[in-house]
């Protein structure tokens, strides 16, 4: 029988995601325009962000699971963000990527898809973004 890998499994699966997750928040902790934003203890976000990215990249449904409909948007109206702070976001996801390795087309596939969600999170202008 053919079938279609998943982003998820072209990655490398589970122990791609959580090196990402890794990578990517002490970016997060470190940027100006981010910090602010985060709680000090960042164990329950990293957990949560692994569980939306594996089902995200079509691995299987651990966000849903526990958390419900992910809701993104609604789950990030209670944070300012802007054009400004997307753009950080995915500047550190970008080197999250590049440490962790992640190239080629799944690269591609994830990244088109990342660039979307990270877009439509923003619900505040730049000017009043602090
Ligand atoms: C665009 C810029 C973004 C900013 C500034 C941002 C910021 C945040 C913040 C401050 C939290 C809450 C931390 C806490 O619990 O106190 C959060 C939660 C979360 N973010 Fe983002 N985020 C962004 C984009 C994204 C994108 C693109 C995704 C997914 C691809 C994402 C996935 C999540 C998830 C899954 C959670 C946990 C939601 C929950 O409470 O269950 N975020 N984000």
């Amino acid at each position: 029988m053919h079938s279609i890998e998943s982003t998820y499994e072209k990655i490398g699966g589970d122990r791609t995601v959580r090196r990402i997750v890794e990578a990517f928040y002490p970016r997060v902790q470190q940027h100006p325009l981010l910090k602010p934003l985060f709680p000090e203890d960042l164990e329950p976000v990293k957990e949560k962000q692994y569980r939306f990215l594996t089902q995200f990249l079509g691995g299987p449904p651990l966000y849903t699971s526990i958390h419900g409909h992910p809701m993104l948007r609604a789950r990030h109206l209670r944070f300012p963000i802007t054009p400004q702070r997307a753009q950080a976001w995915l500047q550190c996801m970008a080197e999250a990527l590049d440490e962790v390795g992640v190239t080629g087309e799944a690269r591609d596939e994830m990244w088109n898809r990342l660039v979307i969600a990270a877009h439509h999170m923003v619900n505040t202008p730049d000017e009043a973004g602090d």
